[in-house]
């Protein structure tokens, strides 16, 4: 699918309130499927990643209804079940095939987790590496990816695992196979990543012995959760406002964990008039509204390396508001950036260089010179946060972007292209 932007004439308007966190959603699932009794999920994220962790989770013996908008779950009370011929499908999503493999590695029973072509490209060997350490017969194909075939003998052992990447999958997958290891596990990570496991093990029971821990044998009750709005899809709103004359945006109800908030930090430093009101904490997380009205344009800024974990998923916006700010954006530390849904730093640097935007790439980052974008047509590489954020620059284009595999968005934001023409954006989506 084709999505057009047409230059904005005027300024966004409105209020949203964003799709529930992804991250958090995946782990809702998942602890109350391995929890003893019936939990109550309310805000829950229902987009293509984390319809396949749901999946997954009733192929693994949760029982799922829905009523009221809530979801409802039967966990497994950690006796999971095999799966229907051993496979599960994972789709595009990275953090269920990453977390799931942590559970999987801890059963007795052997199950074999695949995805799609972007997915089974990604690299696995980062947590085949601890799992294997932990006593897990997991082994991935020869390139290091998934298909990840898991045989699972129910005898794991707890480590004391030092990883070499600040990644709260790797963290989380090592962390879930400790809760069926003997003894005790845990994980330090060079910088912290967002830490919704730890914060919400603690309400499914699970006493964390020291920050980033777990004993084998720890059991999960069920509880209910409330998901708040996922920042990560509520910043292309704002940054759309950042940039767009006249514009002024209410984001309502959004995770405000500070191991996510580094965009809103940036976004501050480049000059953005941004509030942030009716803060509260929910379940294990603060939320609160995001108010942005547009003061003038935005000015380059260098990211500091220690925000990159606490803004991952958000660099390739980043970069597309680095496009239209005064000066050069400075992006380093972020290599990781290459082993995401695509490689996210090539993608957007073509893509920016199409619309006409100046720019070096590095191999861990980009300068990026602000000027005039062209229209065009660009490639999201089947990635949705890489076609969301060509969307958002095409509002202060010169002439129409033209998205290609846009269909994507659904990975994690499905009402993306509604929510933008509510606030007055003129998109279009072309079969
Ligand atoms: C996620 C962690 C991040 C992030 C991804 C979601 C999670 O990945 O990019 O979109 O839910 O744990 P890494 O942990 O690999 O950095």
């Amino acid at each position: 699918m084709i999505l057009t932007v047409e230059p904005a004439r005027s300024g966004l308007q409105g209020e949203l309130i964003p799709p529930g966190d992804k991250s958090i959603s995946h782990r809702a699932l998942i602890f109350s499927s391995l929890a003893a009794g019936r939990s109550e999920l309310s805000g829950l994220l229902e987009s293509e990643d984390t319809l396949a962790t749901l999946r997954a989770c009733e192929q693994l013996g949760a029982v799922v209804e829905r009523s009221d908008g809530k979801i409802f779950i039967t966990g497994t009370g950690g006796n999971l079940s095999p799966p229907p011929g051993g496979q599960l499908e994972m789709g595009n999503s990275g953090t269920a095939m990453r977390l799931l493999a942590g559970v999987l590695s801890g059963q007795k029973f052997d199950s074999t987790l695949s995805g799609d072509e972007s997915l089974n490209s990604r690299p696995m060997a980062r947590i085949v590496v601890p799992l294997t350490l932990m006593g897990a017969d997991i082994t991935a194909s020869g390139a290091g990816t998934a298909p990840l075939l898991v045989r699972g003998h129910g005898k794991l052992h707890g480590i004391d695992y030092v990883s070499p990447v600040a990644s709260a999958q790797i963290k989380s997958c090592v962390l879930l196979a400790g809760l069926f290891a003997s003894g005790t596990t845990r994980v330090t990570e060079p910088r912290l990543s967002r830490d919704h496991t730890e914060r919400m093990l603690p309400l499914f029971g699970v006493d964390l012995p020291a920050p980033c821990s777990v004993n084998g044998g720890s059991r999960l009750t069920a509880t209910r959760f409330a998901i708040p709005g996922d920042i990560s899809s509520a910043v292309f709103a704002l940054a759309a406002a950042a940039m767009t004359p006249g514009s002024d945006v209410l984001l309502r109800h959004v995770g405000l964990n500070p191991t996510r908030t580094g965009f809103l930090r940036c976004l501050e430093a480049m000059g953005a008039d941004i509030s942030i009101i009716n803060q509260s904490a929910q379940s294990t997380e603060p939320v609160g509204d995001i108010h942005l009205v547009f003061n003038g344009g935005l000015k380059a800024i260098d990211v500091p390396e220690s925000l990159v974990p606490d803004m991952i998923d958000e660099l390739p916006l980043l970069m597309a508001l680095a496009a239209t700010a005064s000066g050069i954006t400075r992006i380093r530390g972020a290599a990781e950036l290459r082993v995401k849904e695509s490689d996210r730093l090539a993608v957007m640097a073509v893509g920016l260089q199409k619309l006409g935007v100046e720019l070096t790439e590095y191999p861990d980052g980009m300068d990026i010179k602000g000027g005039e974008v062209s229209g065009g047509r660009v490639a999201s590489a089947g990635d949705h946060r890489c076609a969301m954020s060509f969307a958002v620059l095409g509002l202060v284009a010169s002439e129409r972007v033209r998205i290609e595999e846009a269909e994507f968005i659904a990975t994690s934001y499905p009402g993306f292209n509604t929510d933008m023409r509510q606030l007055g954006a003129n998109m279009e989506e072309l079969s």
